[in-house]
């Protein structure tokens, strides 16, 4: 899961490449690289590190251009250093390629390029590919990487670039995303818009095993037997500000505020007085209806999504639901069948894991629903249906916006089943859920200034930390449908902070986890009005007399659970239970970023990780 880019025009090839994979850094940050055609040579210039340190350097040699490759990376083989980072030239220096994905055969392919002469210098996967492209070489790049293609296996999107045919670049798919851009004077190639965004809002998705050829003027698209493909161009609707932190300090901050922006777009899309409506969904009421069971399948906070889903859908449509993790799913010859709904929900369409599973679900003859914000991408396209949530780039590493649009398009989705199969409309549930974007609003209003009470909650818990040299942690506790929330508030702290944070179902306390508590850990314990709301408060009682230390998520005006003296309390707005973990979320992703904030860390980047997992 690398990012890579192309650019032929008139413009400075390196301005852009730089530009470009600024908006790319989402996806890996270990070390970065152009490759740019200057003159009659073919220039590369790599730095292990976050790209402003290759920004750095190209600023005081710069490399003058007009056609060039770039490439971020998260390493898979190979520790990220220099030589490992992309491009990587072929043994002549002629070829440079970038790459994401892996090649799973790229031992053999060595093996077999060694024994002809050529030489390896780095420890990736994607070397091979540069040799592989130059052995096949004979004056034409786009024949030499098609016939290249036949010889690799694995997941890759690459770009490649010859220094005796300037002006070219050669781009090809196989299971990692590859887009193209379509300037005036001027064209590009990257793994995502935003890419590209900058300068055009033209562009074409690439499928599999497609290659496409192109030069300042033309972009030629090839289908893996070098036929010669038509390809529709799609206008993009959003703008690259919305790419951008506008004001705030990190893009996740922003994404959070965007919540109730991103919650009201949707119920406003989907909801026609008491019907709700998904457009572009191909499968058709009559099939919804003899669904017998629903799988949700899905990694991360996708998966998180998805159980809550199992509450709403089970509750709302009365359809029996399993949620399962995609990297456990599609290895475990999953019980689906032609009477079997596969819901897949991924942020970025491109997860490979959920690419795999869906794979796998419809090779079995299940009919798959794909949940996705990017527009175009693998999984989108695909799933036998879609339906988009449309939440606008997401671009730090730590999903918050998506979550909440997957939440409020699994409760449509639920409501929109239970009527395909016939049950009577229920005005409630529109009226409620249409007070999610104001809820939210309200929440996040009490958080605008720095220094508000969850940062504050965080700069103790940093204090405390400190003081107990390092050791306390996190536990979450939620039940019933806010029980998934408690997973996803210890995941968001555990990915930014790197504070170990365990999520539970508070009643499984009991078997085991309890004989953690003692001073040390911090426990969050959500306890909105519902259902398990007094088997919470006596949870909270369990806790306080072993000593934790306790942040409660409570509804707003609950004097009761302030009489259990907890020692923190954040209030959130009244909301029907069922509803509630799309506002529950919004103080726990708060309190990640701010204890993450006051570590320091990097937040949109955190260590080890990477936007979109398109590696198994
Ligand atoms: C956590 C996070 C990840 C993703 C997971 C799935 O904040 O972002 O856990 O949710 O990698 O990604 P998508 O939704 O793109 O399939």
């Amino acid at each position: 899961m690398c990012g890579i880019i192309g650019y032929t025009g008139k413009k400075n090839a390196t301005q852009v490449l730089v530009k470009g994979l600024s908006r790319l850094e989402y996806r890996g940050y270990d070390s970065a690289g152009v490759a740019v055609i200057r003159d009659q040579e073919l220039v590369i210039r790599k730095k292990k590190g976050k790209l402003s340190v290759l920004r750095d350097d190209l600023k005081k040699d710069p490399i003058q251009g007009k056609t060039g490759i770039g490439h971020t990376r998260w390493a898979t083989h190979g520790v990220p250093n220099d030589v490992n980072a992309h491009p990587h030239y072929d043994h002549k220096e002629k070829i440079a390629i970038v790459h994401n994905g892996i090649i799973e055969n790229y031992l053999d392919l060595k093996k077999m390029l060694e024994r002809k002469g050529y030489k390896f210098v780095s420890e990736t996967d994607s070397e091979a590919i540069a040799h592989l492209i130059s052995s096949n070489y004979k004056g034409d790049l786009r024949k030499a990487v098609q016939d290249s293609a036949k010889q690799m296996e694995g997941s890759y999107s690459i770009a490649a670039v010859h220094k005796g045919e300037p002006g070219r670049i050669v781009g090809m798919r196989n299971d990692s995303p590859l887009i193209i851009g379509i300037g005036e004077g001027e064209n590009f190639i990257a793994s995502d818009i935003p890419a590209v965004l900058d300068y055009t809002k033209k562009v074409v998705y690439l499928d599999n095993k497609e290659i496409v050829d192109l030069n300042e003027k033309t972009v030629l698209v090839y289908g893996p037997n070098g036929r010669k493909k038509k390809k529709k161009e799609v206008e993009i609707k959003w703008d690259i500000s919305q790419a951008e932190k506008n004001g705030f300090r990190h893009f996740m901050l922003k994404e959070i505020f965007e919540q109730p922006e991103v919650i009201k777009n949707i119920l406003e899309e989907r909801i026609e007085k008491e019907n709700v409506k998904f457009d572009e969904l191909k499968i058709t009421k009559n099939q919804l209806k003899k669904t017998k069971k629903i799988a949700i399948v899905a990694c991360g906070t996708a998966y998180h999504a998805g159980l809550t889903a199992q509450y709403a859908i089970e509750e709302v449509a009365k359809v029996p639901v399993w949620v399962d993790t995609s990297s456990e799913f599609r290895y475990r010859d999953p019980l689906v069948d032609k009477e079997t709904l596969v819901i897949v929900v991924s942020q970025s369409g491109e997860t490979a894991d959920t690419l795999a599973a869906l794979r796998e679900a419809r090779e079995k003859g299940a009919k798959v629903l794909a949940i996705c914000n990017v527009l175009g991408s693998s999984i989108a396209r695909e799933a036998d249906g879609v339906i988009y949530t449309h939440a606008g780039p997401e671009i730090a590493v730590a999903s918050t916006k998506a979550y909440t649009a997957q939440l409020v398009v699994l409760y449509l989705f639920a409501y929109y089943l239970a009527s395909a199969r016939g049950s009577k409309k229920n005005s409630g549930f529109i009226k409620e859920i249409k007070s999610l974007p104001a809820a939210a609003k309200k929440l996040l209003d009490q958080y605008s200034s720095k220094r508000n009470k969850i940062a504050k909650y965080a700069s103790e818990f940093h204090e405390y930390y400190l003081a107990r040299n390092n050791k306390s942690c996190f536990l979450y506790l939620g039940r019933n449908v806010n029980y998934p929330n408690a997973i996803e508030g210890a995941l968001k702290l555990k990915e930014i902070s790197y504070i170990s944070a365990e999520g539970y179902p508070a009643g499984e306390m009991k078997h085991g986890p309890i004989a953690l508590i003692d001073e040390n850990p911090w426990v969050v314990c959500i306890a909105v009005k519902g259902a398990t709301y007094e088997k919470m408060l006596s949870n909270i009682q369990e806790i306080k007399a072993r000593g934790g230390i306790i942040i409660a998520i409570a509804t707003e005006g609950d004097a009761k659970l302030k009489k259990s003296k907890v020692e923190y309390v954040i209030e959130t707005p009244r909301i029907k239970e069922l509803f509630s973990p799309a506002i529950v979320v919004i103080p726990l992703q708060l309190l990640a970023y701010y204890v993450a904030a006051e570590f320091g860390y990097d937040i949109d980047q955190p260590r080890n990780l990477a936007k979109s997992v398109t590696v198994e």
